[in-house]
């Protein structure tokens, strides 16, 4: 009787904690999904999570990349309250799980069977020093243009294969009185367009050499001067009001005919999905010409931060057992614009972009041109990611003419690591 009435009495008490508090039964997740499109894939895993008795506290944190997102758990972390579970990208997750804050999901991984599933290169961060540590829910890749269709149409314009038909493409549309590309003035925004550009200027190998190894040589080399040329090219094409401007609003520019481009990582695609529109029919998607072959990828995945409660314990256990089921994995990524984090989800249920990604990925990784993405954390660690940043953003800015901005990429890359 007595156990019964407190138990009654933790209940109301916990129907009076603030929504914004977890409670048992809860997760606490922080994300950085907030666009329409993310909202709308966010929500496939809410449902999800809700339909197995989980309950759900949202803690969004605008902003895309998810740099806000990392500040805010930082200070969350310090404060000693981390959240239970967190979207994280590439080397952050290592960095936490160095410092023994993540949650060990082996017994999961173990029982789901992740091992066999989960492709090698998003296994390079989903583990570390042999132990599960995070869930990986998609594979996102950031080389890709996506189209206005009826523009290009009109202007007699067809996808271009190489990075000159790509110039001459925006030529046209500018000659037309129309935005060629569409762009949000945010560091990681010109980061993401460096990714295809230095792997359509360079190719996979010259990727793997500045961004992953941080050659100096290819640091500051005639490839890398002619990668800043062509960010230069792009800085011509983009309207006078993208300073700032976030990257859906962007997509949003492509969406409803105010521009004829935009290169953007494959979230975009949700954008278009969340407004109505068809691949094919009302929008293209094709890699940064020049880089067809090759991909730059990132995984977001969910890292559970260590709790003690068994109860909390057991809610991180389904959560990650429900981020991997193979039909969540399919019906998650048709919306997001991603493709599956394993490699058996079947392809049915993807639309034509989304049959491309899958298997632009699986013939990346066979051929060995498949490469992390430097400008979502998968190439790097944060200080050498946000010292690339620094250098991109202020040579697109115009501080920088291409020859200074290799030779400062090397200076700034050495001085990060
Ligand atoms: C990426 C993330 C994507 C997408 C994008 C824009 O870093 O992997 O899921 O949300 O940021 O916010």
């Amino acid at each position: 009787m007595r156990a019964h009435l407190t138990k009654k009495i933790a209940a109301a008490a916990m129907l009076l904690a603030s929504t914004s508090v977890a409670h048992a039964g809860d997760v606490e997740v922080l994300h950085w999904w907030t666009s329409g499109g993310e909202a709308a894939a966010l929500n496939v895993l809410k449902q999800d999570l809700q339909g197995q008795g989980i309950g759900w506290t949202d803690m969004p944190v605008a902003g895309g990349g998810g740099e806000a997102a990392m500040t805010t758990l930082r200070a969350r972390v310090t404060a000693g309250d981390p959240p239970t579970a967190v979207q994280m990208l590439g080397f952050d997750i290592l960095d936490w799980a160095e410092q023994g804050a993540l949650a060990n999901l082996n017994d999961v991984a173990a029982k789901e069977g992740w091992d066999a599933v989960v492709p090698a290169a998003l296994q390079g961060f989903a583990k570390s020093g042999g132990n599960w540590i995070s869930a990986p829910v998609n594979v996102h890749s950031t080389n890709w243009v996506w189209a206005n269709k009826s523009i290009l149409d009109s202007l007699g314009i067809s996808e271009p294969k190489s990075w000159e038909e790509f110039e001459a493409a925006m030529a046209k549309v500018k000659a037309a009185g129309k935005t060629p590309l569409a762009h949000g003035g945010q560091a990681w925004q010109e980061a993401t367009m460096f990714d295809g550009v230095v792997l359509s200027t360079g190719g996979a190998d010259f990727y793997k050499k500045a961004f992953v190894e941080l050659d100096s040589a290819a640091l500051g080399s005639a490839t890398m001067v002619k990668a800043f040329e062509r960010m230069a090219t792009l800085r011509a094409n983009v309207d006078e009001n993208f300073s700032g401007r976030d990257w859906n609003l962007a997509s949003a520019m492509v969406i409803n005919g105010d521009a004829a481009f935009q290169i953007m990582g494959d979230w975009a695609k949700g954008e278009f999905l969340n407004a109505g529109k068809e691949p094919n029919k009302d929008f293209l998607c094709f890699r940064v010409p020049g880089s067809a072959g090759t991909v730059s990828f990132n995984s977001d995945q969910f890292a559970m931060f260590g709790v003690k409660d068994a109860g909390a314990m057991a809610d991180q256990g389904a959560m990650a057992a429900a981020i991997m089921s193979p039909s969540f994995q399919s019906a998650f990524n048709v919306v997001k614009g991603s493709v599956p984090a394993r490699t058996d989800v079947p392809n049915d249920a993807f639309d034509a972009c989304g049959k491309k990604g899958m298997a632009e990925l699986a013939a990346a990784s066979d051929s060995g041109t498949l490469v992390g993405s430097m400008a979502h954390g998968h190439a790097n660690r944060a200080a050498v990611k946000n010292a690339i940043y620094d250098v991109v953003t202020a040579h697109f800015n115009g501080e920088y003419d291409a020859k200074t901005a290799a030779e400062e990429l090397v200076s700034a890359v050495e001085g990060a690591m």
